[in-house]
């Protein structure tokens, strides 16, 4: 899970700092929106980002488009078409606006959970797998939030904790399934959020959930919705921790005026440590693993094992699994030896699961895929 962990943080920094320099690049740059460079891109509905996709060149592939900036100093990049704009803008608010058209059951979702989330989320959403735990704990955990994590602490789950079921839904398809996000259908994201909403024993009106839809799903009231006050002593406390923050001068800048543009002398904020340079940059080319029809490669049984029971992990390295492809660090895992490479597949290590959570797999099916990826990535 360290290694999870600090990939999740350095990822978290660095889209902060993405977010930073982007919004600055785009104050600087022309209000039109700057074309598109002939070649480079064409709108597709099937792209990761929504509205494009990138040149493959020489088998490579990229999520988003291969890097081919100096890696020293920092480049701002080209404003967003209005296409990736609109792909990311559609936020799905706690009144309902952005709710798309469609309805999805409970059991349905039920199968699609098991089929795209509980290799990491566990069954049932009940987590012991090192991601994070989407079912259990109650409303009565939130009592003592002043509390360090442990025991008494609040159980941080969709049902004890999320105060909307908006940004379930949203997440659902902006995030997850982790490696292929932005995939669900609308149907399919009511289905799921109908699922995880009845696992947590959300109800509407009183009555289970069975079917959401874009008006049912406005009834929600999530179980936390009022709870997301500190317990503060005294009979006053929230009432005074509410005044407290509706008050900008308590927070922030001391003259109580937000400032975005010629704030004065004294910058609103100091970057402590300036990057000068990102190495290695954030996006690389990588060989996909070699196609070979007239050996029947692409279809092998050990193939075909991959692309079902591991690719949701091991396609990228987002998920800090060694990504199949990657030369170097698969090279590195096998300086361990092939015994024991295979012993940390069958056995599971840190944030793989024994079999990869494909626990019907032979001990012998699971070393022939490992051989398939070691292949793939010499
Ligand atoms: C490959 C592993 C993986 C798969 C498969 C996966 N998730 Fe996740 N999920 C994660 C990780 C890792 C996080 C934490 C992400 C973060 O905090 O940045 C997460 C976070 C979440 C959260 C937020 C939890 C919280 O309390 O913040 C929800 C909800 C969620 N996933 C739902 C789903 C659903 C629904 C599916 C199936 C459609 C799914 N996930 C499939 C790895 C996965
Ligand atoms: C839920 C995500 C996930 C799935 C599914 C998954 N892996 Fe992994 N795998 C990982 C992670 C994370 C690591 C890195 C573990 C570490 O080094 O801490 C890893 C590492 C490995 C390694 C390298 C072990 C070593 O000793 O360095 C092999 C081999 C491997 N996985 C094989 C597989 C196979 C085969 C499958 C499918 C049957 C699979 N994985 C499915 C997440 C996953």
């Amino acid at each position: 899970m360290i290694k999870l962990n600090n990939k999740l943080i350095a990822l978290g920094a660095s889209i902060v700092a993405s977010a930073l320099l982007t919004t600055s690049a785009f104050a600087a740059a022309p209000s039109k929106t700057e074309a598109a460079p002939a070649g480079i891109y064409k709108a597709t509905k099937n792209a990761l980002d929504g509205g494009v996709t990138y040149k493959r060149e020489k088998g490579s592939y990229t999520a988003y488009r291969v890097n081919e900036q100096s890696t020293k100093g920092i480049n701002f990049g080209r404003a967003p078409t209005p296409n990736e704009l609109k792909a990311w803008d559609a936020d799905i608010m706690p009144d309902g606006t952005g709710l798309p058209e469609g309805s999805g059951t409970a059991e349905e979702g039920s199968e699609l959970y098991d089929k795209d989330c509980a290799v990491c989320h566990g069954e049932f959403g009940a987590g012991g797998k090192g991601y994070p735990t989407l079912t259990g704990g109650s409303i009565e955990s939130l009592k003592n939030q002043r509390t360090c994590p442990g025991k008494d602490a609040p159980n941080r789950t969709i049902g004890s904790y999320w105060p909307q079921a908006s940004t379930l839904i949203w997440y659902i398809r902006d995030a997850m399934p982790y490696a292929h996000p932005k995939s669900y259908t609308p149907n399919q994201m009511y289905a799921m959020t109908a699922y995880l909403l009845a696992e947590n024993g959300v109800k509407i009106d009183g009555e289970d959930i069975t079917e959401l839809n874009k008006d049912n799903f406005k009834k929600i009231v999530m179980p936390n919705r009022d709870g997301f006050y500190p317990n503060i002593d005294g009979p006053k406390g929230v009432e005074n921790v509410k005044a407290f923050y509706k008050d900008p001068k308590n927070f922030g800048a001391i003259t109580g005026t937000r400032c975005m543009t010629n704030c004065g002398k004294e910058p609103v904020a100091k970057i402590a440590n300036e990057i000068t340079a990102v190495v290695p940059p954030y996006t690389t080319a990588r060989d996909l693993p070699k196609e070979d029809a007239s050996k029947g490669a692409a279809s092998s049984p050990a193939a075909k094992a991959y692309e079902k029971s591991c690719a949701v992990c091991h396609k990228t390295d987002a998920m800090g699994a060694p990504a199949v492809g990657a030369k170097a660090v698969w090279a590195k895992a096998m300086e361990k030896g092939m015994d024991k490479v295979n012993h940390n597949a069958i056995n599971g290590i840190g944030g793989m699961p024994p079999k990869g959570g494909a626990m019907n797999l032979s001990d012998d099916e699971v070393k022939d895929i490992v051989k398939y990826m070691v292949e793939s990535s010499k």
